[in-house]
């Protein structure tokens, strides 16, 4: 049966239930997608879960949704512990931590799960989907899809093409990210892709600012936001991401692409003390 838009699919799994997975989860399940919410733990999915349910209670209580369509929306997700369920999906998204063991364990083992038609998605920030895919059979079903985080609020996703990405399988991609209320943006495999080649040198140098004295955490964000019109200061954004994120994001933009990416030693600092940002209630900032 053909969705609205005429993506062939009905039921998406998302892999992580965290800030970016749960997100996910909401849109795909907005637009009348079933959806299996898919974490380690119980708990993990649980407690996306309920991020899911405050949104929506939120939208509701401002008039912006229909208290029917809230209910039908959180109908249509169901909790998963088992990666096996997998073998139901016609489409997975997945956004686990940005590491290529596990992902590339977990591509492997999706590959075998899933049937042959369905179509293996990362919402990865950083990490190279041609290899990526290289742990599947099915190079030509693997792609990036990555969306901005708050993802229920943020327009784009970058829908990246591996080296082997097949054009049926990125117009698919394509037309759900329209249906999710997306804008897709089509971009080549390479370090940071766009979004992060352009960003996160931006809060680097925000870093750095910090780290040699030039101003404090909250005037570099009044800088950027008066000055730039940007929504929020690099800092302040940063927290959001989470710090370990951006560490690691800069870390690969480093590697691939030379020594001025290197990452700041406070960015470093941060993370080694277990400051992520909101997530540990302390980044730059205290939460
Ligand atoms: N989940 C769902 N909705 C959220 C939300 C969240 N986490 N945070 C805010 N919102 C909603 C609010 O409910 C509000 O909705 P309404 O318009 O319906 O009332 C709307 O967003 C605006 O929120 P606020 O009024 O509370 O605050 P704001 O105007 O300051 O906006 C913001 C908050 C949307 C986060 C805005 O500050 C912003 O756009 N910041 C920049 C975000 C950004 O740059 N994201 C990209 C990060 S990079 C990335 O994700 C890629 C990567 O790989 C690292």
């Amino acid at each position: 049966m053909l969705q609205k838009g005429g993506s062939p699919m009905k039921k998406i799994m998302v892999i992580g239930a965290g800030q970016m997975g749960g997100g996910i989860a909401q849109v795909a399940a907005q637009a009348g997608y079933s959806v299996i919410l898919n974490d380690l733990k119980e708990e993990f999915v649980t407690r996306g879960l309920s991020v899911i349910e405050k949104n929506l209670r939120r939208n509701v209580e401002k008039g912006k949704l229909e208290a029917i369509e809230s209910a039908a929306t959180l109908g249509r997700i169901t909790q998963s512990t088992a990666l096996q369920d997998a073998a139901s999906a016609d489409l997975v998204i997945e956004a686990a931590v940005e590491n290529m063991v596990i992902k590339s364990q977990l591509f492997a083992q999706l590959d075998e799960i899933c049937p042959e038609h369905t179509i293996l998605a990362t919402n990865t920030s950083s990490l190279p989907i041609t290899e990526i895919a290289a742990f599947t059979k099915r190079p030509d079903r693997v792609i990036g899809m990555h969306f901005m985080n708050p993802v229920p609020v943020m327009k784009l996703v970058e829908v990246i093409r591996g080296l082997a990405t097949s054009d049926e399988v990125y117009k698919t991609i394509e037309t759900l990210s329209q249906e999710m209320g997306k804008t897709p943006v089509e971009v080549n495999d390479a370090p940071g892709f766009v979004a992060n080649r352009i960003l996160i040198p931006m809060i680097n140098e925000a870093v750095y600012t910090l780290y040699e004295g030039i101003a404090t955490v909250e005037d570099i964000d009044q800088v950027m936001k008066l000055g730039m019109n940007h929504p929020m200061g690099p800092l302040a954004l940063a927290d959001l991401i989470g710090l370990d994120t951006v560490l690691s994001i800069s870390e690969i933009l480093h590697e691939g692409l030379g020594d001025k990416y290197r990452p700041c030693p406070l960015l470093r600092k941060y993370v080694k003390a277990g400051w992520y940002g909101r997530k540990s209630g302390r980044g730059f900032y205290q939460y």
